[in-house]
């Protein structure tokens, strides 16, 4: 398929120039003013818009078992709201079981992954019980299977959890194999406590979620992480950060000159805790780390600006209100997680950089980019330059829109955002070269979608 793409205004995290792209079988084969191509396959118009990299979302989890149930959006439903939103690669998380392998998490996870993705993707493996196998395995995954990226849960007590013993010999292996270490950061034990003090004294609303994890949970864990990875001196990542004393912590190592680096979400930066001062309906934001203040979104939004914080992604772990509803009677019992993964470029662009707090380069460098090069696709994804694959999003920075459960393509029945009026829109998305999304309707077939084996961990420069 040849595509030329005329007048675009193209944006990466470093430029911003108008100019004709032309793809071919698959990727970027020149860009240029007034290119001439013989006998293309279509011609796109796409003067007035911008035309940005595919967004890369690094924190998805789809069909995912956890607590009772499973996420509600599969590979299919996941991946097609994705697109929808502008996203062209996701990378989710295998759950290794505790007490059993690697390699048997990651057979059960293709099972439910392959062949049934319209986007790329990739996964993280979670390391739930790191021991002398597990510890062999690590190799393998980075090797043999273009894993390179190992999560940890310093939560979750009793489930996915693991402690400092796990979490160093793990670092230390990871250091060893060219990986990186990434961390869910809360403090369980202390959760954990919280949580049977509310509970017994017949605390049951959401809102006693919010207040089990306070925010010294996070920024202690945090830094705990930060320096266990100094001391091993693995590259580090920091997932869903939400607070000011998380972000502190890693301005700490910073100055230490250690590198952790730091990915918040999107409905950390826009939505905040007053959503849990309510009745069972503050469960649709029960997730963890839960939702902060109005000064954590402004300190997140400055360590964007300053690159304390490398990336946004969006911890999309969907349940259906059925399913949120476990939690009825127990706010421990909610499924945590919230859908976002369909709209997370467009909310960045229309809170982000509509409202003057991002650049537009930025916003490609954090919603693309940064993703790309720490985990190992750059430059092959998050940028647009010859011979990247040419997953592109062209957008239209004056349309305006209202997110409804009515119109995402969500497998979930509300929306986090219900009513929310966002200007700038994905208009058309391609994936290596191919329509995927055009008005509104997606183009591609099941099974499109590749998985992206993954280089060894190089940073960010
Ligand atoms: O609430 C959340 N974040 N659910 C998904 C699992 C996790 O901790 O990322
Ligand atoms: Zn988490
Ligand atoms: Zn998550």
């Amino acid at each position: 398929m040849k595509i030329l793409i005329k007048n675009g205004r193209i944006v990466t995290a470093s430029e911003d120039y108008i100019a004709d792209l032309y793809i071919e079988n698959g990727t970027i084969a020149g860009i240029g003013r007034s290119l001439e191509v013989q006998n293309p396959h279509r011609v796109i118009d796409a003067s007035g818009k911008f035309i940005f990299p595919g967004g890369i979302d690094p924190h998805v989890h789809l069909d995912m078992p956890f607590m009772g149930t499973f996420s509600s959006d599969n590979y299919e439903t996941g991946t097609t709201a994705a697109l929808h939103g502008g996203t062209t690669t996701l990378i989710d998380f295998v759950l290794q079981t505790q007490g059993k392998s690697l390699r048997n998490a990651l057979n059960e996870w293709q099972m439910r992954s392959n062949d049934n993705c319209y986007c790329d993707y990739s996964f993280h493996m979670a390391v739930t019980d790191f021991n002398d196998s597990t510890r062999l395995e690590i190799r393998e995954m980075i090797e043999d299977e273009g894993i390179t990226s190992f999560k940890t849960f310093m939560a979750y007590k009793g489930a996915l959890m693991i402690d400092d013993r796990q979490m160093v010999g793990l670092m230390e292996e990871v250091k060893k194999q060219g990986g990186m270490v990434t961390v869910h950061a809360t403090n369980g034990d202390m959760i954990d406590y919280l949580v049977s003090k509310f509970k017994a004294e017949g605390k049951t609303a959401p809102l006693y979620h919010y207040l089990s994890q306070p925010e010294v949970t996070e920024s202690e864990a945090t830094g705990r992480f930060a320096d266990l990875a100094r001391y091993t001196g693995v590259p580090a990542y920091v997932v869903h950060m939400t607070c000011e004393g998380a972000l502190n912590q890693v301005r700490s190592a910073a100055r230490l000159n250690q590198k952790v680096y730091a990915e918040t979400c999107i409905q950390y930066l826009v939505l905040d805790a007053s959503l849990y001062e309510q009745n069972f309906d503050g469960a649709k934001w029960v997730m963890s780390p839960p939702l902060r203040q109005k000064k954590d979104q402004e300190a997140l939004w400055a360590g964007i600006q300053q690159g304390a914080v490398q990336v946004v992604a969006t911890d999309h772990c969907p349940f259906k209100w059925e399913q949120k509803k476990m939690g009825l009677q127990d706010f421990s019992k909610i499924p945590n997680g919230h859908p976002a993964i369909e709209h997370r470029m467009e909310l960045l662009f229309s809170e982000g950089v509509m409202k003057n707090r991002i650049s537009l380069n930025k916003f490609v460098e954090v919603s693309s980019t940064n993703a790309a090069r720490l985990f190992g696709m750059y430059p092959r994804k998050g940028t647009i330059g010859i011979g990247s694959d040419a997953d592109l999003v062209i957008f239209d920075p004056e349309r305006k829109h209202t997110i409804s459960v009515a119109k995402h393509h969500m497998n979930v029945d509300y929306s986090a955002y219900e009513g929310w009026e966002l200007t700038g829109k994905c208009e058309l998305v391609l994936l290596r070269g191919e329509i995927a999304v055009e008005n509104g309707q997606m183009q591609l077939s099941k099974g499109f979608g590749q998985f992206i084996r993954r280089n060894k961990v190089t940073g960010i420069a």
